[in-house]
């Protein structure tokens, strides 16, 4: 069982309510502690639940999908998309992944702490000499972008008896991370006659991956490859087992020919399309929803202003349904108005601004809603679903920022 997964139930085992916690301690409300009343139970407000199946099959669909030479790194960084990092890297692990990619040194030792013994790449840069020695420690790979990383890391790694596997990144386009184009043969070269360093792979990033299949996305998209094989051409010839890999998870739906050794798998690992023109590619299942109850009922008449702003007014004789879940849990104010949650398969719209804690569903239609019903504001439930891209679509955010949005005060709860 999922460490998650006992914690989880652990919790549900506390008593529900403050009066049975009362019972239950013989002590005053004032003498609770708040940790106790926070672990009542998860599913009293708001949640996410987490289904890390969906993550193991989405896993080896995509290993499906690639040829039995390409490794498949799953990308598990910003607490795995939301997800709960160590969940997702263990679904992943067990669905075929062969490694696993963090953008900070946090994220790796965490997973180590975990017990994961997968290669894992740092994709962001690490400056700090300290950060790079517990690279060494906890055996996770740096990514390099110029020589000054690779002395630093020589240096650390002389007279400590262990070499330290590294990767370079090339930037071919995207202008970030990555050392310039027509230096990377050289660096290559020269981080190949420091002693102490292992250089495992080469890489870059694309920037338009995620775009349409014409125009400007595929032209760049195109540059960018065209680049990168320059470099690999160039290169000194490399020893068994170095990585080429170019790919996220656009990339990987897009064109085979983008998968070299590898690729980096982010948001179609947690099952979603980078774009609706890659949908179906790969039979991804989405594995987080979004859950709140209701915690009070109004039935008001026609013409009341409804929350900050008074943005909706009521047309009709309206029944509201106020939901304890707000900006503050990771729904933007940005969605007001323009969303639905779905209570017993049928969606309800949200009306009037969403507040920091909470926000309202126009239940009118939905007679049977009561305090405490619970409603999905993302996932699925019955034949209705609501997903990351149609919260995007609206609010002008994209579904990798939805996803990374909830980790406030919202439980994770594993199933
Ligand atoms: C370097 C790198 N590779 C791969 C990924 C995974 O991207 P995606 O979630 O689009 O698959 C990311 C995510 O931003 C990244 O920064």
């Amino acid at each position: 069982m999922l460490p998650t997964q006992q914690g989880c139930r652990q919790a549900l085992a506390y008593p529900a309510t403050m009066q049975d916690l009362i019972a239950k301690t013989g002590d005053p409300p004032r003498n609770t502690k708040p940790e106790e009343i926070a672990k009542a139970d998860p599913r009293q407000r708001a949640w996410i639940e987490v289904n890390p199946t969906a993550v193991e099959a989405n896993c080896r669909n995509l290993r499906r999908y690639l040829s039995e030479s390409c490794a498949l790194m799953a990308v598990v960084k910003a607490d795995g998309y939301g997800h709960g990092a160590v969940t997702v890297a263990q679904a992943s692990l067990l669905g075929g992944a062969n490694s696993l990619g963090v953008a900070t040194l946090q994220e790796g030792i965490e997973l180590r702490q975990a017990g994961h013994k997968a290669p894992v790449l740092v994709l962001g840069n690490l400056t700090h000499a300290e950060d790079l020695r517990a690279c060494l420690d906890w055996q996770l790979m740096p990514t390099l972008s110029s020589m000054r990383e690779a002395l630093l890391c020589q240096n650390l790694a002389d007279g400590s008896g262990r070499k330290l596997s590294v990767q370079l990144k090339v930037d071919t386009g995207m202008s970030r991370l990555g050392c310039e184009l027509k230096e990377a043969p050289r660096l290559v070269e020269a981080i190949g006659r420091l002693n102490q360093l292992d250089l495992k792979g080469i890489y870059s990033h694309l920037a338009l991956a995620d775009g349409d299949l014409q125009g400007e996305a595929a032209l760049v998209t195109s540059q960018q490859q065209q680049s990168f094989e320059r470099v690999l051409r160039a290169l000194p010839a490399q020893k068994n087992g170095f990585c080429r890999h170019l790919a996220n998870s656009a990339g990987t739906l897009r064109d085979r020919r983008l998968h070299y050794d590898m690729v980096r798998v982010g948001l179609a690992l947690y099952g979603h399309s980078p774009n609706n023109h890659l949908h179906g590619k790969v039979d991804l299942k989405p594995a987080l929803s979004v859950k709140a109850r209701v915690t009070l009922i109004r039935d008001v008449p026609a013409g009341v202003g409804v929350s900050y702003g008074h943005r909706f007014t009521t047309q009709r004789p309206s029944r509201l349904a106020i939901v304890g879940i707000g900006y503050a849990d990771g729904v933007s104010r940005s969605l007001s108005g323009r969303i639905s949650a779905i209570a017993d398969g049928q969606l309800l719209p949200q009306v009037g601004s969403i507040t920091m804690d909470q926000l309202v569903l126009d239940a009118t239609d939905h007679p049977e809603m009561e305090v405490g019903s619970i409603v999905t504001l993302l996932g699925q439930d019955g034949d209705a679903f609501i997903t990351p891209q149609q919260w995007s679509d609206v609010s002008g955010s994209i579904p990798w920022e939805v996803l990374c949005s909830f980790k406030h005060r919202l439980p994770r709860i594993v199933i």
